[in-house]
């Protein structure tokens, strides 16, 4: 595996434009495409499983935190999830039935691998999602569901997150058939769905120029709000987290149903609001989100698809339009707009993009 920038200005944008291949490669690992299958990942029975605990850090965190709804809804299986230097706090009673599930793209974060330790203690075993398959959490874990992204350079994580994504939904339908509670009419629609993932964020990479165009209005301002419902919610706190962490402009994400309970007082006509609304079942909630927001002199920056955009009529300043796909694979499409965002938005500011100030590819100290 080459580590060069190639033709790329940063190894971040060289990562975000591998997504497709580097989705394509772990989805063919864990799904049978030609027969529509997601295969059952070795060592693990889920129809023995009752609840998984997810714990993890950073932008694993919050693959983990769109997994849940995935897991909940296609495998029917409860899923708790805390970030990993809270989970021992907690101190959650594990059931026999519980199956510790830990995200690292490093495989050396120190929290994480704490986490793993104490619930292997408690008696749990442990599944662990990593990059780097020679990791600590690798070695540690019972059983290990790698990542293909290949080396990730850049500190904010981007392919990573995409592939970690990939593994969580091939493997809540592989959990989802063994625990007998999805049609094999429904898994085939789900996988044949996952296999479009590819395609879709190539379709998604050539919005880029409109995004840098984006990224003009954003890197003006100091705040910057991120709105989603379901699993645009948890891929709202990760655009947060992107812009935060690359082009250090302040970024709160928060649920599109939360506006109304606090951030709303902060909307002003400068205030840029990043709306991830695919054309879903949540959509005409999170439009009336959106008019809340207009209402206020809010700029909406709306990211839809065509359905979307047609139907929204509330003044986004600027829509960003979507290739249309099934509402279960939005967020591994959606991520690629939402890190191009904060990428263009860093390259405007001058910031070490790959190494941005304070933050480090790992963090082996608690
Ligand atoms: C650091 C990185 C983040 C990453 C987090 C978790 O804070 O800057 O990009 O998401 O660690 O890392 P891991 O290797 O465990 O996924």
């Amino acid at each position: 595996y080459v580590v060069d920038k190639g033709n790329h200005r940063h190894f971040m944008t060289k990562e975000i434009h591998e997504q497709p291949d580097v989705v394509g490669r772990t989805l063919s690992h864990y799904l049978d495409l030609p027969n529509g299958r997601a295969r059952p990942p070795e060592g693990i029975d889920f129809s023995a499983v009752d609840r998984l605990a997810l714990t993890a850090c950073g932008t694993a965190f919050y693959a983990g935190s769109i997994g849940r709804y995935w897991f909940e809804r296609i495998a029917r299986l409860a899923v708790d999830i805390d970030v990993a230097s809270e989970f021992r706090y907690r101190e959650p009673p594990l059931s026999p039935g519980t199956l510790a599930l830990v995200i690292s793209q490093s495989g050396e974060t120190a929290d994480t691998l704490a986490s793993l330790r104490h619930v292997r203690q408690a008696g749990a075993r442990v599944a662990a999602v990593v990059n780097v398959r020679e990791s600590t959490i690798a070695r540690e874990a019972d059983l290990v569901l790698p990542t293909l992204a290949g080396p990730e350079i850049g500190v904010a994580s981007t392919k990573a997150f995409t592939a970690q994504l990939a593994v969580l939904a091939a493997t809540a339908v592989a959990a989802g058939r063994a625990r007998g509670v999805l049609p094999a009419e429904e898994e085939v629609k789900l996988v044949r769905a996952l296999s479009e993932v590819p395609r879709l964020m190539t379709e998604a990479l050539r919005l880029e120029p409109q995004i840098e165009t984006i990224a003009r209005e954003i890197a003006r301002v100091k705040d910057v709000l991120y709105l989603g419902r379901g699993t645009s919610y948890p891929l709202a706190l990760e655009g947060a987290l992107k812009l935060k962490e690359i082009s250090y402009i302040h970024a709160e994400g928060y649920a599109a149903g939360e506006l109304k309970h606090g951030p709303i007082a902060l909307i002003d006509e400068t205030m840029p609001v990043v709306v991830i609304a695919p054309y879903d079942g949540l959509f005409e909630k999170t439009v009336s989100n959106m008019q809340e927001v207009a209402a206020r002199g809010g700029r909406i920056i709306l990211i839809t698809d065509r359905r979307g955009r047609a139907a929204a009529d509330v003044g986004a300043v600027e829509t960003i339009v979507m290739p249309d796909m099934p509402a279960a694979i939005t967020p591994l499409v959606y991520a690629i707009p939402v890190q191009l965002l904060a990428y263009h938005t860093a390259v405007l500011m001058g910031t070490d993009v790959d190494q941005p100030r304070n933050l480090a590819k790992s963090v082996t100290v608690e």
